[in-house]
């Protein structure tokens, strides 16, 4: 039995059944209290970790999560500078290659939106591919992570929760990943979408949110202060300045998200329990005075980054066996 959709590939995070994303959790509270029991799960396995556009804790972390299970890593940082991207090559004769020398899995991030998918279609049904990033598509890892933190403050499912996302919610997929998976997992979640005008939460989610019946706001003004007290989760995210090419674009664009940033008065006037995220890192939109708040989490919220990935990858490994011992039945 498949234990989600599209498995074993991590796409996209709507992907994901409510049974699985308990059980992953789960499994990451388990490892975080004993990673060393866990250690071998992953031995005799291969991870090429192919990057193509800059990364510290997704790379690092997911880097340690394979260590730590055991496996060997192959990582490829900068490829678009030093790698035979830089000659020409395609993500897809890059994954060729690896499947050539035997590697298991493949944890990518590149810079077009679909292009992992594209990856996993080349790698096939028996060598995993996890996206960790298609340029403004998703990035459903760092969805898993969040929410995992979510679910971490207020475990009970059905509790309505106000969630405000802040920042550029169409270029940042950090933003599409979490709307998709918050919406599938908490039926009572109302979501306040902050932007300025021209960067709207993507259509696409809208849509997926609306089709489930979910509540949501769009707003386009600055009103942080105002809706401070209504939020249960405030995740911030940064301006997706490297979208846009030319100099004075991004001077503009500073210049729009400036009164989008979070302010100690406005975070006085968040309610005790509510908590603080971002998907890290940060520029101005979250002052650094911030972060000695109580409801601040982000700091958190990155650690459960390295449980989580260990979890995810040992769920896959998991069912791979599972998967393949089924195969194997059936053909004896
Ligand atoms: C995010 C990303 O790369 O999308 N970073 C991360 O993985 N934690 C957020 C961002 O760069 O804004």
């Amino acid at each position: 039995m498949m234990p989600f959709e599209g498995f074993p590939h991590v796409i996209q995070s709507q992907q994901f059944s409510i049974s699985f994303l308990l059980e992953l959790f789960r499994v990451a509270n388990a490892i975080r209290s004993r990673p060393e029991s866990y250690f071998g799960r992953l031995i005799n396995r291969t991870v090429a970790i192919l990057f193509d556009q800059p990364s510290s804790r997704t790379f690092a972390s997911f880097v340690l999560a394979c260590q730590r299970l055991g496996a060997s890593v192959v990582p490829m940082e900068h490829m678009a500078r030093f790698s035979s991207v830089a000659k020409g090559e395609s993500l897809e004769d890059t994954v060729r290659m690896f499947l050539e020398y035997d590697v298991d899995y493949f944890i990518i991030r590149w810079h077009e939106e679909g292009s992992v998918a594209r990856a996993a279609e080349v790698a096939g049904p028996e060598h995993p591919v996890i996206n960790a990033g298609d340029g403004p598509g998703q990035h459903p890892t760092q969805a898993l992570l969040d929410t995992y933190t979510i679910w971490r403050e207020f475990y009970d499912l059905d509790r309505p929760i106000v969630v405000g996302i802040v920042g550029d919610l169409l270029n940042g997929r950090t933003a599409h990943s979490l709307a998709y998976l918050l919406g599938k997992l908490f039926p009572n979640v109302s979501f306040f979408f902050i932007s300025p005008e021209s960067a709207r939460m993507k259509p696409a989610v809208i849509e997926y949110l609306h089709r489930h019946s979910r509540h949501l706001q769009e707003v386009t003004k600055p009103r942080l202060f105002e809706l401070a007290n209504a939020f249960d989760v405030l995740y911030m995210t940064r301006p997706q300045l490297e979208y846009h090419d030319d100099d004075e674009q991004r001077t503009a664009l500073i210049e729009l998200y400036k009164p989008f940033v979070l302010t100690p008065d406005i975070v006085e006037e968040m309610k005790p329990d509510a908590i603080i995220l971002h998907p890290l890192p940060r520029t101005f939109e979250l002052p650094a005075e911030i972060d000695t708040n109580p409801r601040a989490r982000y700091f958190q919220q990155m650690g459960n980054g390295l449980w989580l990935r260990m979890a995810l990858l040992e769920r896959i490994e998991n069912a791979r066996i599972s998967v393949l011992t089924e195969n194997r039945n059936h053909e004896a």
